[in-house]
């Protein structure tokens, strides 16, 4: 083993252990890790399931004891809340943030991509023998796949993982991630119960989004049920632009800003090869877009709303530029398994020369490395499927 992969599987062993919390709520045990103890206490979802991706490899045990943690969250209809409150409520100074019913609440009414089944069959065996994630991926069928082509429809910037990503200005305005009006959309659909279809009928906006179809694609198919893919590429893949762009309703507008969930599908075994070599070698090996020194910034370089340094001033506003590990494995997964070789081997090369000098922090700049934003955050712990990658990941673990 080289120095810098038994380096990267150091610091990820490391903040995996020092986030991890366990504890005991009205009889419930629950067991995670902290997306960053500091600035994120809770149990975010999709930030739970990278990280049991990653415990596999320490504690297995562990791996399953977080995602257990989830479903002990679940609610009789087969729900899983965005983040869950375990230990503390959400305070004060969070709420008009916060997509909670009440601040008593136990849990968020919205949701994040749904990767559980995916996770669980990465990092623990066969999802179809846990009732609870068949349960979820019931509810958002019944409840998000608006349409009835199986594609799912969120009704928050949040809910796609992605809050203030600039492919939702068009769409929230005003009302997105991280600017001003965004707590009256938080209490508009709070009003609406948190109901994707109160919300459409409302006037909306609903969103198609890409990201979230992706992970839910992957899931459906861990779980052996009828890929979503081929419903992903006839509505959202658009074939003038070589990227998927999301729809919204009610109108049925695709903006087109250009920022790594575009090029998402990437990491589904299932996509046709002919879309994967666009979304390469249009996009990930452009230099004007996404091939930067530390690839790949979560928006294009060359879109007007680029921030490869992270935003300043006191309002955090994410996924405008910098590069997170999370994206990074994704597409890598693509390019891999496309034959990419050499290209995937630079990526991961990059960004663990980043992580060996500034340790595993939330985001880094793309154009030189630096760490941003949170420190000891969890699933940069994902670095160690790039620096030691397991063989089966070249089919997406599947
Ligand atoms: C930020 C990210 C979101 C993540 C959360 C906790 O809100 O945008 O994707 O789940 O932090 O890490």
């Amino acid at each position: 083993m080289s120095t810098e992969t038994g380096s990267a599987l150091e610091s990820a062993e490391r903040v995996l252990r020092q986030n991890w919390l366990e504890g005991e709520q009205d009889g419930t045990h629950y067991s995670y890790t902290q997306p960053s103890p500091s600035r994120y206490p809770w149990q975010w979802y999709w930030d739970s399931c990278f990280a049991a991706i990653v415990w596999r490899r320490f504690d297995s045990g562990r791996s399953r004891a977080e995602l257990k943690s989830l479903l002990a969250a679940q609610r009789h209809d087969g729900f899983i809340g965005h983040t869950i409150f375990w230990h503390r409520p959400v305070s004060l100074g969070r709420l008009p943030f916060y997509n909670v019913a009440s601040r008593s609440a136990m849990q968020t009414e919205t949701i994040q991509p749904p990767l559980l089944a995916w996770a669980w069959r990465i990092a623990v065996g066969d999802p179809a023998e846990e009732p609870g994630i068949a349960a979820q991926a019931e509810w958002l069928a019944e409840h998000r796949d608006l349409e009835g082509d199986g594609l799912l429809w969120i009704l928050q910037p949040d809910e796609s993982g992605l809050d203030a990503s600039p492919k939702f200005d068009p769409v929230w305005g005003r009302r997105a991630s991280a600017r001003p009006g965004f707590p009256c959309l938080v209490r508009r659909n709070r009003r609406l119960g948190f109901d994707a279809r109160r919300v459409r009928d409302a006037g909306g906006p609903v969103l198609c989004e890409t990201v979230v179809n992706t992970l839910s694609s992957l899931s459906l198919q861990a779980l052996g049920r009828p890929s979503v893919t081929p419903a992903l590429i006839d509505r959202l893949w658009d074939e003038s632009h070589g990227l998927f762009l999301d729809e919204v309703q009610p109108g049925g507008a695709r903006p087109d800003a250009i920022t790594w969930a575009a090029l998402a599908p990437l990491a589904l075994p299932d996509l046709p090869e002919e879309i994967g070599h666009r979304l390469v070698e249009e996009h990930l090996l452009n230099e004007s877009e996404f091939l930067t020194p530390v690839a790949p910034p979560s928006v294009a370089a060359s879109e007007p709303s680029y921030e490869p340094g992270g935003n300043r001033g006191p309002i955090r506003r994410y996924w405008r530029g910098p590069t997170w590990v999370n994206s990074a494995w994704l597409l890598w997964l693509g390019m891999r398994r496309l034959g990419y070789e050499e290209a995937a081997a630079r990526l991961a090369r990059m960004l663990i020369g980043a992580v060996q000098r500034e340790g595993l922090r939330e985001y880094y700049d793309p154009r030189t490395g630096a760490g941003l934003g949170a420190k000891d955050f969890a699933w940069s712990t994902l670095i160690a499927e790039l620096a030691d990658p397991d063989p089966t990941a070249v089919a997406s673990y599947l």
